[in-house]
């Protein structure tokens, strides 16, 4: 695992653009994995900017997008899909089948879960995975106590998960289940990239990164990750020794 720390957001977001740009110029048909919520958002802006600026060809990129909330529409401003396709998939104007991400309104959900990991073997493994850690410690939807051999699954969702959830979403909205890539995945992606920022995320960051590695806080994984990167803020950071 690699720690890199930045003096603010918006230098870490710049960071994160970057190493997005450099997976993509290495290898055009890469297959990218991205979480959606607060902390990658500026990376994104600063992705599609740089990306048209720079004329650099995505055409042939795979996104897929890290997990979804059970039951809430792609249409709900709150869902991960809703935030992946307005900052960054439409703006870059993706085909159709360069996305995957998974369908949470599915009657059989357990089919999208084998769908997408058919998805990621025939292409091959992710090359990067870009993900946040949740103030439970959790990437993506594996929550606390998830084991580290799963590809993609649904999760009941932790009571903080459900509690921080809120945010995303303008009226108060049941989040009980999830649907996420695994551990496994992202233990087998390529490169793996974990960002944080802001002090909130501070007592977390340091249980991760500087506590023994437990299933109790998923994104303690990246302790044994070969390709792991960590990107954080100051901020983020102040916690740790
Ligand atoms: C979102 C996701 C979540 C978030 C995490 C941090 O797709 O997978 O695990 O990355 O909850 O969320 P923010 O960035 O909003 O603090």
């Amino acid at each position: 695992m690699n720690l890199e720390i930045f003096d603010t957001y918006e230098i870490l977001s710049y960071n994160v653009a970057e190493q997005i740009i450099s997976a993509i110029i290495k290898k055009p048909e890469a297959l990218i994995c991205l979480a959606a919520g607060d902390t990658p958002k500026r990376s994104y802006e600063m992705l599609v900017q740089e990306l048209k600026a720079r004329k650099i060809d995505y055409g042939k990129v795979h996104f897929i997008g890290l997990d979804e909330w059970i039951g809430i529409s792609p249409e709900n401003p709150g869902s991960c899909q809703f935030f992946l396709r307005q900052t960054l998939l439409s703006p870059l104007e993706i085909n159709a089948e360069n996305i995957h991400l998974f369908n949470a309104m599915a009657e059989d959900i357990h089919k999208e879960c084998e769908k997408m990991d058919n998805i990621i073997e025939q292409l091959g493994g992710i090359d990067l995975i870009v993900v946040g850690i949740g103030m439970n410690g959790h990437i993506g939807f594996n929550e606390p106590g998830v084991s580290w051999n799963k590809n993609s699954h649904i999760a009941n969702l932790d009571e903080v998960t459900q509690k921080v959830g809120q945010k995303y979403f303008s009226t108060q909205t049941q989040l009980t289940q999830g649907i996420t890539i695994g551990l496994k995945q992202l233990l087998n992606a390529k490169t793996a990239l974990l960002l944080a920022n802001g002090l909130k995320k501070a007592s977390i960051i340091k249980k991760a990164l500087e506590e023994e590695m437990t299933e109790n806080i998923p994104a303690s994984i990246f302790q044994k990750h070969a390709n792991g990167l960590v990107f954080l803020d100051r901020e983020s950071s102040s916690g740790l020794s």
